[in-house]
């Protein structure tokens, strides 16, 4: 009988044992809050905040305008100028969620002259963002992540900015694989990313990178410039160029990066992935 008790007792410490163990665990790997929040104008920002959503355990809110921009192109960028002029941003609705249950927020907005649509701007005046870590993505036509997450940078002091993610709308048959290449190369997502090196020094350009650059550039409606140089680097599926450019215009002598992508696929056409201002 007294042996009994002894085994009883043995097993019951185990247990006991096992489970403090367990609960060690599970304190020593929290599990992080995600929350996703997003504008989007016309669908773009949208698609990447329903892709991410889908990668992640997260909430997700949308930013909704009192009154919403009409999604015309022009209009809209008609209404930006007065609003801008008159230094007014437009007011949004209340966000739902509770900021503060969150530790990580995936802030995305498309990019509006040049950094995050003047709705963010309204959100950023409002909510509380202090201590929390804001994962920046956004959309755009030709790029704006950089800028804007400077903007975020100054206009957020007390947060922690992270490196953002941006894809040009006209690449989102993309989006999948480059945002699951942001995503594990950043450590939200677990998986494996291909070695990746820098951009090496600037080279002289050949006929072909030239034709390269032409290929990507010469069909979008707003000036690239003319390239003056070349550097490249070679991935699994392709080659990237990092052209520097000149503006066309004598009396202006800004300069641009002008990142390209040639993929290895047969007939592949040469594609700009963003243009860094
Ligand atoms: C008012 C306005 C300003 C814009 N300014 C820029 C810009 O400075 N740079 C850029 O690359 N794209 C610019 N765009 C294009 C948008 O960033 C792009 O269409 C974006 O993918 C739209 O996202 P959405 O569909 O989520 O609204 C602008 C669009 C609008 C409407």
């Amino acid at each position: 009988m007294k042996k009994l008790f002894i085994l009883l007792f043995a097993c019951m410490f185990i247990v006991a044992c096992e489970s403090k163990k367990k609960e060690v665990a599970k304190e020593e790997t929290p599990q992080n809050t995600v929350l996703i929040l997003y504008y989007s104008q016309t669908g773009a920002t949208a698609s990447v905040a329903n892709q991410l959503k889908s990668c992640m355990e997260a909430d997700i809110e949308e930013i909704i305008c009192e009154n919403p921009y009409s999604g015309d192109f022009e209009a809209t960028i008609e209404r930006c100028q007065k609003e801008r002029e008159n230094g007014d941003i437009p007011a949004i609705k209340p966000i739902k969620s509770d900021v503060q249950k969150y530790d990580i927020i995936f802030l995305g907005y498309p990019i509006w002259f040049g950094t995050y649509a003047s709705p963010i701007a309204s959100l950023i005046e409002n909510a509380h963002f202090e201590g929390k870590m804001i994962v920046p993505f956004c959309t755009f036509g030709s790029g704006g992540l950089e800028s804007s997450v400077e903007d975020l940078k100054t206009h957020l002091p007390k947060s922690v900015i992270m490196e953002g993610f941006g894809i040009r709308n006209a690449r989102l048959q993309y989006l999948q694989e480059e945002l699951d290449d942001f995503l594990i190369r950043n450590g939200y997502q677990q998986g494996e990313a291909e070695e990746l090196t820098d951009f090496k020094v600037q080279e002289e350009l050949s006929e072909a990178d030239k034709k390269v650059f032409h290929e990507a550039c010469d069909s979008y409606p707003y000036p690239m410039g003319t390239p003056t140089s070349v550097s490249k680097r070679y991935r699994k599926d392709g080659t990237e160029y990092r052209f520097i450019t000149r503006s066309t215009d004598d009396n202006n002598s800004a300069k641009m990066t002008v990142y390209v992508k040639l993929r290895n696929e047969k007939n592949a056409k040469a594609e700009f992935t963003k243009v860094v201002r």
